[in-house]
């Protein structure tokens, strides 16, 4: 049995800078034909050299693999001019807010709408999407649920920008992306196959920590009813985030789960499962394709179904599921 998948795209991907993207970019770009590379490098990426040079080091690394980086920015005031002068060579921008997560001591300090407004405005006005890692700072397990507020005033007050609310993992999540025309959303592989319990319901699982944390089965029903059935307002972004084994095995875990050399296997797995193969596609690539009006790379990658066992660890980092058994594997 055999699954062909057309250009497929990775619209959240973490590929950090040095030796680390030299070990793990390859690990994207033979598999997929784009991604959208997160901003939050040390320092974070804010000006147009630096979004240069860091796409220029993902190509060096992936070279002769036909993959696309797209590049953002991460979110600061900017003016119109500046964004003007950037706009043809980033996709979009993405906003943290300060501290929530790896990288983000930098991000917004309040998400207060009327400070927000004269980039924002600018955005809209050039159709700059606007990406949003949503956590307030509230209890770890309500973060998300309480951003919403916060999402749906955005949608609002700038209804021609396109708002995409990164990695949901909450029933609230998926229910306000259905209420306001301009929020978007992606959803990770982990966030469909794990919950909470799966972190800190047994032994403790570091590797399976990340930010926004693994929430209920209701939560990941819901996701699991976007996503299989591809709902044309979500998109696949595995929010792949490595850290050496040394960083995650340690008192204090950080935050971020790697899953791109894994990904494509283990959708075909879960949507097979669940009698939804036709509905890849469309999640994995056609989606992306119309909310960011984007032309990837062609790109056949054909899929088997074959059993392979996960690498234990790829160069330090270990994967999602390692060791285990998936069901296909790309030919
Ligand atoms: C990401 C990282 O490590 O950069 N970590 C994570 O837990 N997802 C950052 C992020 O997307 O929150
Ligand atoms: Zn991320």
């Amino acid at each position: 049995m055999q699954l062909q998948l057309i250009s497929p795209l990775d619209m959240h991907l973490h590929l950090r800078q040095g030796d680390m993207l030299k070990n793990i970019a390859p690990l994207s770009s033979k598999y997929f034909a784009g991604a959208l590379i997160m901003p939050n490098t040390t320092p974070p990426i804010t000006t147009k050299e630096m979004v240069r040079e860091y796409k220029k080091e993902i190509l060096d690394a992936t070279k002769g693999d036909n993959f696309t980086p797209y590049m953002t920015l991460f979110f600061k005031d900017y003016g119109y001019e500046f964004l003007k002068e950037i706009r043809d060579e980033i996709l979009s921008i993405k906003l943290y807010p300060a501290g929530i997560t790896t990288n983000s001591e930098g991000g917004v300090e309040k998400i207060d709408i009327d400070s927000l407004a004269p980039t924002l405005e600018a955005m809209s006005e050039l159709n700059i999407p606007l990406c949003v890692h949503g956590e307030s700072n509230g209890f770890v397990m309500d973060r998300e649920a309480e951003f919403i507020p916060i999402y749906k005033r955005l949608a609002k007050a700038f209804p021609k920008l396109k708002i995409i609310m990164e990695h949901i993992t909450t029933k609230e999540a998926a229910r306000a992306l259905q209420e306001e025309e301009n929020l978007y959303a992606t959803i990770t592989l982990h966030h469909l196959y794990i919950t909470l319990d799966d972190v800190a319901g047994g032994l403790l699982r570091p590797h399976l920590f990340c930010k926004p944390i693994a929430k209920r089965p209701e939560d990941k029903e819901a996701l699991l009813e976007l996503a299989l059935n591809a709902h044309p307002k979500v998109m696949f972004g595995s929010d792949s985030a490595p850290h050496p084994r040394s960083a995650k095995e340690a008192p204090g875990c950080a935050a971020g789960v790697f899953t791109a050399p894994i990904a494509l296997p283990l959708l075909a797995e879960l949507f097979e499962k669940f009698d939804k193969l036709d509905n890849l596609q469309p999640f994995i690539s056609l989606n992306a394709t119309k909310i960011y009006n984007i032309n990837p790379p062609q790109k056949m990658v054909t899929l088997v179904k074959e059993e392979f066992e996960v690498p234990i660890s790829y160069n330090d980092v270990v994967p999602f599921k390692s060791g285990e058994r998936v069901s296909w594997r790309v030919k």
